[in-house]
């Protein structure tokens, strides 16, 4: 008996030391520091996945600010000095970035492959979308986006003004609805049946929305949307909805939906529907949390909320504005928008506390990679990534990283800062909620003016106040982490009343 226990032993401490031998990468010279996790292809994914933050905190500290993961498969070289992230970038010759991202977005939204070099779309996607979301085009977007936001928030129907009435209501779940409504007719145009089908659609839409952004998480990570019945049916009536027949329905298109539409002709009607859905989430998915965010800590905290409502003021008297119900909307040029540093501020600050992302590049062959503390051999197909939060919460570029100060971006004259230091050395890059490098996004100037103009509105239309004056801050839905902004696990209570009856 004794012996073939023995036997058995060996048998499995054989298996063991193959799977260590043959299965497990070791380190070799010149490389990063390696955990391979104890499970095998998960790796590092479980830990990473209950706390990313702590995680990769924790390996910085045993291994200094470049070490390696084995996650799902994958080696992930994770470089944590922000002092270097600029370094990273310059290797731009060694990286491929479409890959990641064009997999990620077909396994997301379902549809084939939309890499040109598949052969299947023919422009250059990219380029299509910076030329219909900056320069020219950001203007009659922001300017769209102004009338909308109007259009949801001022009292429909009645001419006359309204009896002012506290309304209470969840913050975030208006912040959803009123966002969703202004983004959506912004970019997929209004419906040319009126008033009544449009409230309709875009009830519809956003309840398919919340379904399918429940779910983005798991299929981003790989899951087939087959296991998600609510989710799957929520997708297949988001993409019935931006078919060619129904986009015929609508007028003020945007220049990004129509030059996008122009790009995929090749592609089958159902194929550049799921192609417009990934436009549609890029453009709320983290937006919408952005604005809660931005919203709830501005009313929070007093000092933000009186320096605010002082910019809002000038900005409008300078702009010759007049807030009314039923006289014509507001209306700011981008150049007036533009000048506003205490918004920026609070917008900023809002996102560095609560934005996740991770930013990722794929090796195209093996090289070194010359970073501000040493070099480091990296093999073809490792993946190189950036986790910003690490940064964000940096206790010595952004003292005391907790706390919301309004003016952390703000100078002693009052205008934007941007000096910030790590090791006395100043940043170039401090702030990166929107990506870096080729992969920044594309629509970063408009997120900004979009929730600028939301705060703008608010404030100017609304008193505002929360329900429980000293309420906590909620904690951000770790679930999401490396999405984007992370959205708070529960909702606000707070009340809203028109001003000026
Ligand atoms: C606060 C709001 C927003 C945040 C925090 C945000 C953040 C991001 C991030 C982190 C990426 C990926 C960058 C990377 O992979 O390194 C991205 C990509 C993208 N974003 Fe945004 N975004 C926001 C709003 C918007 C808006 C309003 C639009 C469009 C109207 C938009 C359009 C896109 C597109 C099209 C991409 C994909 C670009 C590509 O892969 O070529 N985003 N965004
Ligand atoms: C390109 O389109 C054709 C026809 O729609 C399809 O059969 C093929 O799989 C597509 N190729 C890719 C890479 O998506
Ligand atoms: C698209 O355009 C950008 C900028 O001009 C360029 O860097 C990129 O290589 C182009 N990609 C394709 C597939 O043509
Ligand atoms: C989209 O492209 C098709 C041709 O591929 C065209 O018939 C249709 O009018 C376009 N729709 C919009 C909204 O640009
Ligand atoms: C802003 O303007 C309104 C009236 O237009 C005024 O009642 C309010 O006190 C002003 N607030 C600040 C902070 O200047």
């Amino acid at each position: 008996m004794m012996s073939l226990s023995l036997i058995w032993g060996i048998v499995i401490a054989v298996c063991c030391c193959l799977y260590l031998l043959l299965g497990m990468r070791r380190r070799q010279m010149g490389e990063p520091p390696l955990e391979n996790g104890l499970i095998p292809y998960l790796g590092c994914a479980l830990q990473f996945g209950a706390n990313p933050l702590e995680f990769l905190r924790a390996n910085q500290r045993k291994h200094g600010h470049v070490f390696t993961c084995r996650l799902m498969g994958n080696y992930v070289h994770f470089i944590t000095n922000p002092l270097s992230y600029h370094k990273v970038l310059c290797h731009g010759k060694y990286f491929d970035w479409k890959k990641f991202h064009f997999t990620a977005s077909a396994k997301a939204f379902g549809h084939r492959s939309i890499d040109p070099s598949d052969g299947n779309t023919t422009d250059n996607i990219s380029k299509t979308i910076i030329k219909t979301l900056q320069g020219d085009a950001l203007s009659s977007l922001t300017e769209a986006m102004m009338g909308n936001l109007q259009l949801v928030l001022r009292p429909q129907g009645s001419p006359q003004t309204p009896t002012p009435a506290w309304v209470t209501e969840g913050m975030y779940s208006f912040c959803y609805r009123v966002m969703f409504e202004a983004g959506y007719l912004t970019l997929f145009g209004r419906d040319l049946a009126g008033q009544d089908a449009q409230k309709a659609l875009i009830q519809n839409s956003l309840d398919n929305f919340k379904q399918f952004d429940k779910i983005f998480p798991a299929l981003v990570a790989g899951f087939p949307i087959h296991v998600f019945k609510t989710g799957h049916y929520a997708r297949e009536k988001l993409t019935e909805g931006l078919r060619l027949q129904k986009l015929r329905e609508r007028d003020h298109i945007s220049e990004l939906v129509r030059f996008l539409n122009d790009t995929f002709a090749t592609l089958d009607d159902t194929e550049r529907a799921k192609s417009l859905l990934a436009v549609l989430w890029a453009s709320q998915a983290n937006t919408i949390p952005a604005t809660f965010w931005s919203l709830f800590q501005m009313i929070r905290n007093p000092e933000a909320m009186k320096a605010a409502t002082e910019e809002v003021n000038k900005t409008l008297e300078n702009a010759g504005q007049k807030v009314s119900f039923d006289g014509s909307p507001v209306h700011l040029n981008q150049i007036q928008l533009d000048n506003m540093p205490v918004l920026d501020s609070i917008i900023k600050e809002s996102l560095r506390l609560s934005s996740a992302s991770l930013n990722i590049r794929t090796a195209k062959e093996d090289f070194t990679l010359h970073l501000q503390d040493g070099s480091y051999n990296i093999r073809k197909d490792d993946i190189i990534a950036l986790y910003p939060q690490l940064m964000h919460l940096d206790p010595e570029i952004y003292p005391d990283p907790l706390t919301f100060k309004y003016d952390r971006y703000l100078d002693e004259n009052g205008k934007t800062k941007t000096t910030f230091y790590s090791n006395g050395l100043k940043l170039k890059y401090y702030y990166m909620p929107f990506g870096s490098g080729v992969t920044i996004c594309p629509g970063r100037l408009f997120a900004v003016q979009e929730i600028k103009q939301f705060l703008i509105l608010m404030l100017s239309y609304f008193e505002l106040e929360l329900v429980e004056s000293c309420v906590k801050c909620p904690p951000l839905d770790q679930s999401r982490a490396g999405l984007g902004i992370l959205p708070p696990l529960h909702d606000i209570e707070f009340r809203y009343k028109f001003k000026h009856s």
